[in-house]
């Protein structure tokens, strides 16, 4: 099977970023949200993207304008998954939401339509039965699309295993690395280490060992890394780490989601609020004696 169209659902954060690299990669894309605000924030999203990779030399002018000339937006379910060849499903991080988006999609898509979901730490089973062809589900994770290049596929027990290679070449023309999680696994392969770690800088802080930025200091000198654990929730987003670590049953984990919980309350969400664990856009992290 060839790909040819693809459908986006849920013009956020990383369905704008997704759509657009399908779009550079040459794909016609359909981006579907049932917030208009969305669709302006996306294309803010894109052409801000647009302009560092033509900056860096990856695409040019006229390849940025031919891009968004093969994003189409749209209100419309109908619309949207018209001739479809894939849909990758970027909507919110809420299993009834995406049950509800799965149901409907799953009656209206035609039927060669291959159903992906981008979910960061949900299972594809739990949306599986609610597609109506769980054999052609299969969750598709990207991680941020041009900085961090990992796609992660990982079947749920009833996808069909001739699924898996297509969505390796898929990946690949979306210049994205693909790897193949075996078996369901919350938070895929990176995010699972990534939250082991973050989880141990939680503790770290929230039993009081050591504060903010001399944990985030040991791991940036020791591995010669930009950014430290508390730098990576910021750019994650406070909201998303909540998220995940208001669901782990351990002590530590609860602690420090509710110490999350205190800064989302204030508005704190991180780098897309502004204001995190740092203060954006100049975070301390970032200056040049931080690490003196
Ligand atoms: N943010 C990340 O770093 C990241 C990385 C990989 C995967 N993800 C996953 O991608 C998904 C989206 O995350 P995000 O950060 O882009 O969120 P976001 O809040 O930026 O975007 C979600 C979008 O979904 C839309 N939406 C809500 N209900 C909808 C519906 N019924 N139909 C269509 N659209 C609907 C919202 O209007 C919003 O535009 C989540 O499952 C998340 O776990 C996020």
């Amino acid at each position: 099977m060839e790909i040819q169209k693809v459908c986006i659902l849920g013009a956020g954060n990383l369905g704008s970023r997704v759509a657009l690299q399908s779009a550079i990669s040459g794909y016609q894309v359909t981006v579907y949200d049932i917030d208009p605000n969305a669709f302006e924030n996306a294309k803010k999203t894109m052409s801000k993207i647009l302009y560092q990779l033509e900056k860096e030399g990856i695409v040019t002018k006229e390849d940025s304008t031919d891009s968004m000339n093969r994003i189409h937006f749209t209100l419309d379910v109908q619309e949207a998954v018209n001739e479809a060849d894939i849909i990758n499903e970027s909507v919110l991080e809420d299993v009834e939401i995406k049950q509800k988006v799965w149901t409907q999609f799953g009656e209206i898509a035609p039927e060669k339509t291959i159903f992906t979901t981008n979910t960061s730490y949900l299972l594809p089973s739990m949306f599986a039965s609610f597609t109506g062809r769980p054999e052609k589900f299969c969750a598709l994770h990207f991680h941020d699309v041009f900085y961090s290049r990992v796609v992660d596929i990982m079947p749920h027990l009833g996808t069909d295993p001739t699924l898996i290679p297509l969505l390796e070449e898929f990946g690949k023309s979306l210049n994205q690395v693909p790897v193949l999680v075996k078996k369901e696994n919350h938070g895929y392969i990176f995010n699972s280490m990534l939250m082991a770690f973050v989880g141990a800088a939680g503790k770290l802080l929230t039993n009081d060992v050591a504060n903010i930025s001399d944990i985030d200091k040991s791991w940036m000198v020791n591995f010669h890394m930009p950014m430290g654990p508390f730098g990576i929730l910021d750019s994650v987003g406070l909201d998303t780490a909540w998220h995940v670590t208001r669901n782990m049953p351990d002590k530590s984990s609860q602690a420090f989601a509710a110490l999350l919980k205190t800064y989302i309350d204030a508005g704190k969400l991180g780098e897309k609020s502004g204001e995190g664990f740092y203060s954006y856009p100049k975070p301390s992290y970032r200056d040049a004696d931080f690490l003196r």
